[in-house]
């Protein structure tokens, strides 16, 4: 990875961390790590993190810390993390946090860099209800923004297209308040250590792009 950093993609539901991730997970050559994608796969496996985790997502909530970070350590301890990666949606909680910092230092990694991409609520619902996802790649796609050349299939692989059902109207707002108490105040963590950066996420893709592209081009140096 050119940038020799791990990134973090910060933000509430629906800003955006999703879709950017992959574009620069694809842009470095480097892994896009979603923990949200991780336990939805293992609660569509039946596993015991997935039996644990699916009345916890279903209510909005977060999945307890040492269940997430036992699956992160995991996941990181493979080939595969050696050029570094994208983390959309992790950490969420301070523990989860300084957890990381820990690994990221052991490993070698330092410091993060950190995206936060700000969005206000109103734009953030309109979002999610417009969201239908790949049910064979996890493409992100919005009837209102980027829709689907086909309604219902995949551009990229032809899947079929579905709404995640933690993106019901009220779900959505137990979710926002979960960002708000436990997630939020990682941007202040971030900030005391120099390594934040913000984004205004409310713009069109393409301006979240290049936005990306410049703090991204500035850390290669
Ligand atoms: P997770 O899957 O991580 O969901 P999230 O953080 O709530 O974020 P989303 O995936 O909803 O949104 P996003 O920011 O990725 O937006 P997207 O790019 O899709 O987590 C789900 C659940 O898992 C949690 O509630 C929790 O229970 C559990 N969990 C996960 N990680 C955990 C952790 N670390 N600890 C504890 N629990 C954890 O975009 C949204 C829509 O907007 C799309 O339709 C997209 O096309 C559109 N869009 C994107 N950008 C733009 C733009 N600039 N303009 C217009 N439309 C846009």
């Amino acid at each position: 990875m050119a940038l020799k950093r791990a990134l973090i993609f910060l933000g509430p539901p629906g800003a955006g961390k999703g879709t950017q991730a992959k574009r620069v997970a694809q842009r470095y050559g480097v892994l896009h790590l979603s923990t949200g994608d991780m336990l939805r796969d293992a609660v569509a496996r039946g596993t015991k993190i997935g039996q644990l985790a699916k009345p916890i997502m279903e209510r909005g909530e977060l999945v307890p810390d040492d269940i997430v970070l036992a699956m992160v350590e995991e996941r990181l301890s493979r080939p595969d993390c050696a050029d570094g990666f994208v983390f959309d949606g992790f950490p969420r909680t301070l523990p989860q946090a300084q957890r990381l910092d820990e690994i990221l230092e052991r490993r070698g990694w330092g410091k993060p860099l950190v995206i936060d991409f700000e969005v206000p609520a109103e734009v953030l619902i309109r979002r999610l209800s417009g969201r239908w996802m790949c049910s064979v790649g996890g493409e992100i796609y919005n009837v209102l923004d980027h829709p689907p050349k086909k309604i219902g299939f995949c551009d990229v692989d032809g899947g079929k297209l579905y709404q995640r059902p933690d993106d019901q109207p009220a779900v959505v707002k137990d979710r926002l308040v979960a960002y708000e108490r436990q997630t939020r105040p990682l941007a202040e963590y971030y900030r005391k250590r120099g390594v934040l950066n913000v984004v205004d996420a409310s713009a069109r893709m393409e301006e979240v792009d290049r936005a990306l592209a410049a703090i991204l081009s500035r850390a290669e140096g």
